[in-house]
């Protein structure tokens, strides 16, 4: 069974989405062992705390260097042992000694449609942009920002009236339908990070243009 280790900072809808699926064994056997936050009150600490997870939080706060907090994230995540590091509203960029110690396990939801848009404000920026569609993208983490290879993106038309609130909670629905899926087919060992691309059933994934 694939030991699962999901990294927040926020409300954790996403969290809740994995979690949901988990109960309905809908993540292909993966269970999520333990919840991290930088942040102490993160609402999806909650969540997981009423599902029984276990949680810890690791305030980025208390530490001088943005080495010596992923060290400790680090030290602490891995006495989970996961195979999955996921990453799920965790707004803390991560060094690349953590990157590479993940690698290849370590994946995260964007909410854009990558490479389009990494970093924030990401919906009013499409807006701003004129763009017609908007979306969110899974994909595994490299030392990039927001650059490593695409696993699965879901999109969203962009209207007249959407502000980037209605937008973000278009996104969000879509997103707590990918994310899952792109667990729950690590899991199955059926989705790998092979050199630099993201494999699919033995299939290299587009580095962009999904359908
Ligand atoms: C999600 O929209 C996720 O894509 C985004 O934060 C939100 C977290 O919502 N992640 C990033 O912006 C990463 N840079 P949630 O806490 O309700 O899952």
């Amino acid at each position: 069974p694939c030991r699962i280790v999901v990294l927040i900072s926020g409300g954790g809808s996403n969290l809740q989405s994995l979690i949901d699926c988990a109960a309905r064994d809908e993540l292909g056997g993966g269970s999520i062992a333990a919840v991290f936050s930088n942040k102490p009150e993160a609402g999806g600490l909650q969540r997981a705390a009423e599902a029984g997870i276990a949680t810890r939080c690791i305030n980025h706060t208390d530490f001088d260097s943005r080495d010596s907090f992923d060290l400790a994230l680090r030290t602490e995540i891995d006495t989970f042992h996961p195979d999955l590091v996921i990453l799920a509203g965790f707004m803390r960029i991560l060094t690349a000694d953590f990157v590479k110690h993940y690698r290849g396990r370590l994946i995260n939801i964007h909410p854009s449609l990558l490479p389009k848009y990494p970093g924030l404000r990401t919906h009013q920026r499409a807006i701003d942009a004129g763009d017609s569609e908007a979306g969110a993208t899974v994909h595994f983490v490299t030392e990039e920002l927001d650059g490593g290879p695409p696993i699965i993106q879901a999109k969203v038309p962009i209207n007249s009236g959407d502000t980037a609130e209605t937008l973000a909670q278009k996104v969000l629905s879509k997103e707590h339908r990918i994310y899952p899926l792109a667990a729950r087919w690590f899991a199955e060992g059926r989705l790998s990070l092979t050199g630099s691309k993201a494999v699919l059933d033995d299939q290299a994934l587009p580095e962009s243009g999904f359908p």
